[in-house]
């Protein structure tokens, strides 16, 4: 029998979560890893060059030490600078994340339109490129917010968000009266979005790129054929974040967790001993 597709999904933290979420469900069967750069995290107010050089080594560590058939980076941080480089690098197909501004713009009747992104992402030249392109006479409000990003890290730990904070976030867009839709252009902000409804001051339409990844990844495996969901593994690049995500990891469907060291030149070695399924060792000590 023929192998399933392997799928990398990677981001700096717990967004990548939304992103496999959307991808699984679009191709069931396929094998998952879910890798997150803690070790670096967050990559949303990190200067462009040190950004572009952490994603190409980390990527390229994971890329020759899994060999997945194509690679997702689920941070729009991170593809709206460092697509060209990876692109250029590595042979598997590379598809980016980047903000929804195109759908958002067909959605909106009002073309007022908010960018709720990392302060990196809505301050892009990338960014400003897509509405250039694809919003014409909308006006795009943009809002960086890391704190929003650490609040989505918080809750997938299992504390759930302030609603007066949120509203605060939310604030500068909701304060522009013909706003009637938000792009969520940081993958960590769909995993608020049930909480980012409720705290809005009126309802708005909120657009992800969850769905229209899913559909460019299937696309991109023509070969693949539908089967039981495998559920996916995780591999982290420090082990000091990651306890408090072992419950949320275990309810979606994760199986395994890595902890891999990127600073020496061939951390993800089959042979490297550091590299343990910790999650099990965790759940033995724990029961
Ligand atoms: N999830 C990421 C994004 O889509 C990055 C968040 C961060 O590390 O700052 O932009």
């Amino acid at each position: 029998m023929r192998e399933p597709p392997k799928i990398l999904v990677f981001d700096s933290g717990v967004g990548g979560l939304s992103v496999l979420a959307a991808v699984r469900e679009h191709l069931p069967g396929c094998e998952f890893l879910f890798a997150c750069d803690n070790a670096a995290f967050p990559y949303g107010t990190k200067g462009e060059t040190e950004l572009i050089e952490r994603v190409d080594h980390v990527v390229g560590i994971l890329a020759r030490r899994w060999a997945p058939t194509l690679i997702v980076i689920a941070c729009n941080s991170a593809s709206t600078l460092a697509l060209p480089r990876l692109r250029s690098r590595l042979s598997q197909p590379v598809v980016g994340v980047v903000p929804a501004i195109k759908p958002a713009a067909a959605q909106s009747t009002t073309k007022v339109i908010g960018l709720l992104g990392t302060e990196g992402t809505v301050g892009r030249l990338y960014t400003q490129q897509l509405i250039n392109d694809f919003a014409h006479g909308c006006r795009v409000i943009p809002l960086g917010s890391s704190r929003l990003v650490e609040i989505a890290e918080q809750a997938m730990r299992g504390t759930p968000p302030n609603d007066a904070e949120l509203r605060h976030i939310l604030s500068p867009l909701f304060a522009e009266p013909a706003l009637d839709t938000v792009v969520l252009a940081c993958t960590h902000f769909p995993l608020l979005s049930r909480q980012l409804a409720a705290a809005a001051p009126r309802p708005v339409h909120w657009v992800d790129s969850g769905a229209a990844i899913a559909r460019r990844t299937a696309s991109l495996l023509p070969g693949w054929r539908p089967a039981a969901d495998r559920g996916f593994s995780a591999n982290f690049t420090s082990p000091t974040t990651l306890q408090g995500l072992y419950p949320t990891l275990a309810d979606l469907g994760c199986h395994e967790i890595t902890v891999c060291d990127t600073s020496d030149s061939h951390p993800f070695s089959t042979n490297n001993t550091s590299d343990k399924n910790i999650f099990n060792q965790i759940d033995r000590n724990d029961s």
